[in-house]
C-alpha cells in the first residue's frame, strides 16, 4: 500500500510543555495539527522505522480518533508493529511497562493529564522513548524544531481499525497488536510487592479502603489488581469506568479534587485508606483515616520504610526529588547515606538517574511517585506501596507518618496555584523577583533570614546537559523555603506557582495545621513577589 503524500504548513505552537504538547481539544481537531506533529516525531526519530511502537491514552475525548490517525502515519512511516491498548486505552506507566518489556524503540502517550476531557476540554501527546520515559529535552527540541519547518505528512487511507477486539491485524505493511491494557503492568505490580500480604490486610476484613479512579484510565486497572488479584471487596474501586469527559469532572487527585473521596476518611466511620489517581494514571494521592500524607512526605516514608518490600529488600541506591518538592526525603537519604538529587520540576529529569542506577525512588510535590519499575510516575504503584507498607507494620498511615516526623523531622509543606493569570502580569512578577534574587542573602524579613536565594539550574549528573530557569528559589535559616515557577503544562494564560516549606525538628511542635503555621511565609511570599499587585489576585485558586 503506497502512503498518500499530504502537503502541510507548520503550526507555530507545537512546542512540548513539561509533559508533552498539551492543547484544547478544538486545537488539536484543525487539519494537520497532530498529523504535524506525529510526522515530525518520525521525521526527527529515524530509528522508529522498521522498529515497534506502543501506542495508548488515558480514553479522554479525541483519544479514539488520535490513536487512529497515528497508526495511519506510523505505517506510512514504516514503523513494522505496533502495540495498542484494547479501546486506545493505556495508562501512562503501562505505556512505559510495556515499552521496557517488549523492548520496543518507543511509545506515543494521548493524555493531558489531570486536565480536563472533553470535546471544549484539554488533549495532549508524549512521545516516550526506548527506556520507557519521556523523551529528554534535546528530542523534544528536535521535533519543535521539525514541526517549525514542516511541509508534507505521509498518511495511509485506510479505513478506522477494530480497536475493541484483542488480536492482530495488519495495516499496509504494519501489524497492528491490540493488547490486553492490564495484564502486563498487573504482572509488573505483582512481581514488586508482597501480594500475599496485602491480600490477608484484606481479608482481615478490619481494613477499610476505597480507591478513586475519578473516570478515568485506572479504573479498569485498579479493579483487576485490587479486587480480583487483591481480594478486596467489590466497589473498593469507585469511578472505575474511564468516560471520555471524566463524568465532566477534574481527574486530579488532590484536596480540591477528590473532596468527596477525602470526606469518607474522615469522621468516626472513617475509612483507613483511600487513594485517587488522575487521568492518565501517573499520579496518586494517599490518605489515611483523618489524616492526608503530602506527596512528598510519601516519598520520605517510602524512601525510609523500602526494605520492608520485597523489591528493595536489599536496599536502595538513592533518591531523587524535583526541586520544589520538600525537602524531608533528603533527610531520609541523609540518615541511609545515600545520594539525594535535586532536579528541574518534569519526570523526564529522573530518566537518566534511573537509567545509571544512581536512584531506586523519586517523586514529585504534583502528587507524583515512582522507581525504577518503569519510567514514569506511577499512581497505582505507589497506592501498592503503602498497602504493602500498613500490612507488613501494622499501624495506620497517621501513625506511620507521625513515626517519621518524630525521627526526621516535619517539612511542613502547601502549594498554592494562581491559575488562568494574565501571561504578561506573571511574567512582570518573575522578572520582579530575578531583579530582587542578588540582594537577598542575608537578609533578614521578620523571623526570616535568607541563606540562598537563586534561579535554579541543573546540570545533569550522567550526561552533563545544561536546564536553566527551572523557578525561583528562596532558601531561609532553618531549611524552610520559599519556591516560585510558572507551570508548564496550562493550556490558558499563565499558572503562578508558589512552594512553600517549613521545617519543625521538634516533636512537640508537629501538629499543627498546615495553613496556619504557614501564614508568616504566605506573607512573605507576597511581600517578596507582590502577587496581589501584579495580578490582582487576592488569594490562590487551588491550596493544596
Ligand atoms: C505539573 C507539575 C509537575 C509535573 C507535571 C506533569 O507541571 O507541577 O510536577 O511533572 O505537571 O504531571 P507544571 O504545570 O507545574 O509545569
Ligand atoms: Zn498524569
Amino acid at each position: 500500500m503506497v502512503p498518500t503524500v499530504i502537503p502541510t504548513q507548520p503550526f507555530g505552537d507545537q512546542r512540548p510543555g513539561t509533559s508533552g504538547l498539551r492543547k484544547k481539544v478544538r486545537v488539536f481537531q484543525q487539519p494537520h495539527y497532530l498529523e504535524n506533529f506525529v510526522q515530525a516525531i518520525f521525521d526527527t526519530q529515524p530509528n522508529l522505522r522498521g522498529a515497534a511502537l506502543v501506542v495508548g491514552g488515558d480514553g479522554r475525548f479525541y483519544n479514539r480518533t488520535a490513536v487512529q490517525i497515528i497508526l495511519r502515519l506510523a505505517a506510512a512511516n514504516g514503523v513494522a508493529r505496533v502495540l495498542v491498548g484494547r479501546g486506545g486505552l493505556l495508562s501512562t506507566p503501562a505505556v512505559s511497562c510495556l515499552i521496557r518489556k517488549y523492548g520496543t524503540a518507543g511509545g506515543i502517550v494521548l493524555s493531558a493529564s489531570h486536565n480536563p476531557g472533553g470535546p471544549d476540554a484539554d488533549f495532549g501527546i508524549k512521545f516516550n522513548v526506548a527506556n520507557g520515559g519521556p523523551a529528554p529535552e534535546s528530542v523534544t527540541e528536535a521535533i519543535f524544531a521539525r514541526t517549525q519547518t514542516i511541509d508534507r505528512y505521509q498518511i495511509l487511507e485506510t479505513p478506522d481499525l477494530n480497536l475493541d477486539q484483542i488480536g492482530r491485524t495488519q495495516l499496509g505493511a504494519m501489524q497492528v497488536e491490540v493488547i490486553d491494557p492490564v495484564a502486563d503492568y498487573a504482572a509488573l505490580m505483582e512481581s514488586r510487592f508482597d501480594f500475599p500480604a496485602i491480600r490477608a490486610l484484606f481479608a482481615s476484613g478490619r481494613f477499610r479502603m476505597r480507591f478513586d479512579a475519578m473516570h478515568a484510565v485506572t479504573g479498569p486497572y485498579a479493579k483487576e489488581i485490587l479486587e480480583r488479584r487483591l481480594g478486596a471487596p467489590e466497589g473498593t474501586v469507585l469511578h472505575g469506568t474511564p468516560l471520555e469527559d471524566f463524568g465532566g469532572g477534574h481527574p486530579d487527585p488532590n484536596l480540591a479534587h477528590a473532596k468527596e473521596l477525602v470526606a469518607r476518611t474522615q469522621g468516626p466511620a472513617g475509612l483507613d485508606f483511600a487513594a485517587a489517581s488522575d487521568g492518565d494514571g501517573d499520579r496518586n494521592m494517599i490518605l489515611g483515616k483523618d489524616f492526608f500524607v503530602t506527596p512528598s512526605d510519601s516519598l520520605a516514608v517510602l524512601a525510609a520504610n523500602a526494605q520492608l518490600i520485597p523489591s528493595y529488600a536489599r536496599g536502595i541506591a538513592g533518591v531523587a526529588r524535583s526541586m520544589p518538592t520538600s525537602q524531608a526525603v533528603d533527610r531520609v537519604a541523609e540518615q541511609l547515606g545515600i545520594p539525594c538529587y535535586e532536579t528541574p520540576t518534569g519526570w523526564k529529569f529522573f530518566g537518566n538517574l534511573l537509567d545509571a542506577g544512581r536512584i531506586s525512588l523519586c517523586g514529585e510535590e504534583s502528587f507524583g511517585t515512582g522507581s525504577d519499575h518503569v519510567r514514569e510516575k506511577d499512581g497505582l504503584w505507589a497506592v501498592l506501596f503503602w498497602l504493602n507498607l500498613l500490612a507488613v507494620r501494622k499501624q495506620s498511615v497517621a501513625q506511620i507518618v507521625r513515626d517519621h516526623w518524630r525521627q526526621f523531622g516535619r517539612n511542613y509543606y502547601t502549594r498554592h496555584d494562581y491559575e488562568g493569570v494574565d501571561a504578561d502580569a506573571a511574567k512582570g512578577l518573575m522578572d520582579h523577583l530575578h531583579s530582587l534574587l542578588p540582594a537577598l542573602p542575608g537578609k533578614t524579613f521578620g523571623a526570616h533570614q535568607v541563606v540562598y536565594a537563586d534561579d535554579f539550574a541543573y546540570t545533569d549528573p550522567v550526561d552533563g546537559s545544561r536546564s536553566t530557569g527551572q523557578g525561583i528559589r528562596i532558601g531561609l535559616q532553618g531549611g524552610s523555603r520559599l519556591i516560585f515557577r510558572l507551570s508548564g503544562t496550562g493550556t490558558q494564560g499563565a499558572t503562578l506557582r508558589v512552594y512553600l516549606e517549613s521545617f519543625e525538628s521538634d516533636p512537640n511542635n508537629q501538629t499543627g495545621e498546615t495553613q496556619a503555621v504557614m501564614a508568616p511565609l504566605v506573607q512573605l511570599a507576597e511581600e517578596l513577589a507582590e502577587i496581589q499587585k501584579r495580578t490582582g489576585r487576592k488569594k490562590p485558586d487551588v491550596i493544596t
